[in-house]
């Protein structure tokens, strides 16, 4: 059986008139990437926030076992947590918050955090009021990734970073997992998720619609086709299952349910096929099928 490092259960919270989650199920088992995607509003941020007893929900939220609410003090003594706007002490150097971060989970070896201090290119003797929002970041990511803990939960986490340093967190992500720790990802940057995680749960306006893995999400999604054929094709556009089809250069492209594909060579093949290429969407497409053009 595996061990559960995280589980949520019909975790509903309001704020006001408005209900934020609409019972949430989460499950993260031990030495998994979980990928918590989603976009703005949709109640990432809230959920991590019960997971860390920081807000009270109904519901059950469980970690390592223990009680979110009640049992918060002992649970953050194996966790390590980066907020998505990270806020710090004005007057401290960034690298005296690193060291009471490491200071607080009493980690006594500390050689770690020079070497992500030199990747990450941080300058840790400046005060935290002139760091810009990716040096903030980066000071919390730091503290975080120099903690030897269980547990790692990070709420979109390179929000601030340039698209290098996004290379490097995802690194020392693969590095944690490799070394056996658990993580939860929220994110709405699916690039993100394609390349972590093990699982990812979709929430759209405080209900999770999906969950999976990544070969689990794509069934749901649509491969991109494109074909040619000795003999003159016409038609297709009327096909009921044929979605979005364009003519391009003597090419038929157009999108199908991956189960289609069968059928869709099939009834092809009666005109010659002389190239055939099929491309899956990716995750990123898929999630635009959700959400629509505007996310
Ligand atoms: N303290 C709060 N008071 C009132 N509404 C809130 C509060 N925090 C979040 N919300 C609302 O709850 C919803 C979920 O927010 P949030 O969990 O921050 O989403 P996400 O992290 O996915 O962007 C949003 O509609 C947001 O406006
Ligand atoms: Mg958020």
């Amino acid at each position: 059986m595996k061990d559960t490092i995280l589980e949520l259960n019909n975790v509903r919270k309001s704020y006001g008139n408005f209900q934020a989650l609409k019972g949430i199920d989460l499950t993260l088992n031990a030495s998994e990437i979980l990928g918590f995607i989603g976009p703005n509003g949709a109640g990432k941020t809230t959920t991590i926030k019960v997971i860390l007893g920081m807000i009270k929900a109904q519901g059950t939220s469980r970690v390592f076992d223990l009680d979110s609410w009640k049992d918060a003090v002992e649970i953050h003594k194996y966790l390590s947590y980066v907020p998505g706007d990270v806020n710090l002490w004005p007057n401290l150097t960034g690298g005296e918050v690193i060291d009471f971060f490491l200071m607080l989970k009493k980690q006594k070896d500390t050689s770690y955090k020079h070497e992500l201090i030199k990747r990450f290119d941080l300058d840790p003797t400046k005060k935290c009021k002139t760091y810009s929002k990716g040096n903030r970041q980066k000071v919390a990511l730091i503290a975080a990734l120099s903690s030897d803990v269980s547990l790692y939960i990070f709420d979109e986490p390179t929000s601030g970073l340039d698209p290098l340093m996004e290379t490097l967190f995802q690194e020392e992500v693969r590095q944690l997992k490799d070394q056996g720790k658990s993580i939860l990802l929220s994110s709405h940057i699916l690039s993100e998720v394609e390349q972590l995680c093990d699982t990812i749960n979709i929430i759209k306006e405080g209900k999770i619609i999906e969950k999976g893995n990544l070969q689990d999400m794509r069934h749901l999604s649509m491969s991109n086709i494109r074909v040619s054929t000795e003999k003159n094709i016409s038609g297709l556009d009327q096909v009921d299952y044929i979605k979005d089809y364009r003519l391009i250069d003597g090419y038929h492209e157009f999108k199908i349910e991956n189960h289609k594909i069968g059928e869709v060579i099939a009834q092809l093949s009666q005109y010659e096929i002389k190239s055939f290429e099929s491309r899956l969407s990716t995750l990123e497409e898929l999630f635009m099928g959700y959400y629509g053009e505007e996310h």
